[in-house]
């Protein structure tokens, strides 16, 4: 495996890759888990080279969230993204994507980054689009791939790259799982074993839910009420947001008529943690 620390590396790289061999890139940032791996073993068994890249991007990060808290282990990371397959692992500097100055954003307006994540966290997807679109300029990847485990940065990335006509193919993986449910993040590692437990409650209401709306209850408030009091039976759980919206739009719906996403986000003291369903 090769890995890149500046944009003269990386190219240098590229160049030897040569511009006739599919590349499957898996961008994101760290402190890698079975997620992450799942993304580079999709990405190995559908391309020529799977390109890798690890960056804890600040401009996702607003002022007072986890940026400097987030955790980070290159070392770690390194020999996973080996054993995974990775030829090329891209690892810059805050310094190599933003150089002094830079001051161009890429931004997705609309329904699809107000909603959710997009209300507690206004800036985010902003800073999302704009490293990612430079990665995707850097990389010129074929394929890039992305988890169902944060279902609106999907939305997100699909609309950027539709709207933009860039030439990437946007494949999105499943979302991995602990044995008891718990949807792996790299976020994990911050919880108390108390929390941890009690944190089971996101997948679980998202679960009792589905089975509801396969009983027969199509209506969105009953469904959200359920999954709103169910999350409350956790002293520790502080709700950020409970949501049902149309899946492919984030529109609002009232009844569920086609497939809709069921999307929570929960704060467990200074971890917010987010999980989702899809209703079809
Ligand atoms: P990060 O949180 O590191 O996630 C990188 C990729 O792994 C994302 O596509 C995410 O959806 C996927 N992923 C995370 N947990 C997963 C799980 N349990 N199952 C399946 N896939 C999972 O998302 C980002 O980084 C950043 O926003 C990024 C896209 C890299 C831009 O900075």
């Amino acid at each position: 495996m090769k890995i890149a620390k500046t944009i003269t590396e990386l190219k240098t790289c590229l160049a030897e890759i040569g511009k006739d061999k599919t590349i499957g890139f898996v961008p994101t940032m760290g402190y890698l888990h079975d997620g992450h791996l799942s993304l580079i073993n999709e990405a190995r068994s559908q391309n020529d080279v799977t390109v890798v890249s690890i960056f804890v991007n600040p401009t996702q990060f607003a002022p007072g969230e986890d940026l400097d808290a987030y955790p980070r282990d290159f070392d770690r990371d390194s020999r996973l993204a080996e054993a995974a397959g990775t030829d090329l692992l891209f690892f810059p500097d805050p310094g190599e994507i933003y150089p002094a100055g830079a001051s161009t954003f890429v931004e997705v307006e609309g329904e699809v980054t107000r909603k959710l994540c997009g209300q507690s966290r206004p800036a985010h997807f902003k800073g999302v689009t704009t490293v990612v679109n430079i990665l995707f300029n850097l990389i010129q990847p074929t394929t890039a791939y992305f988890g169902q485990k944060d279902a609106q940065q999907v939305a997100v990335i699909k609309k950027l790259v539709r709207d933009l006509h860039l030439p990437i193919q946007i494949v999105v993986g499943p979302i991995i799982r602990e044995a008891d449910g718990l949807a792996l993040s790299s976020r994990n590692v911050f919880l108390s074993p108390e929390q941890r437990s009690q944190a089971l409650v996101l997948s679980q209401s998202l679960a009792a839910a589905k089975a509801l709306y396969q009983s027969g209850e199509g209506r969105v408030k009953t469904l959200k009420d359920q999954i709103v009091n169910h999350i409350n039976t956790m002293p520790l759980a502080v709700i950020d947001y409970v949501d049902i919206l149309d899946f492919e739009t984030l529109a609002n719906i009232e009844t569920i008529t086609s497939p809709a996403l069921a999307a929570v986000a929960v704060r467990f003291g200074n971890t917010r943690l987010i999980d989702n369903i899809i209703l079809d």
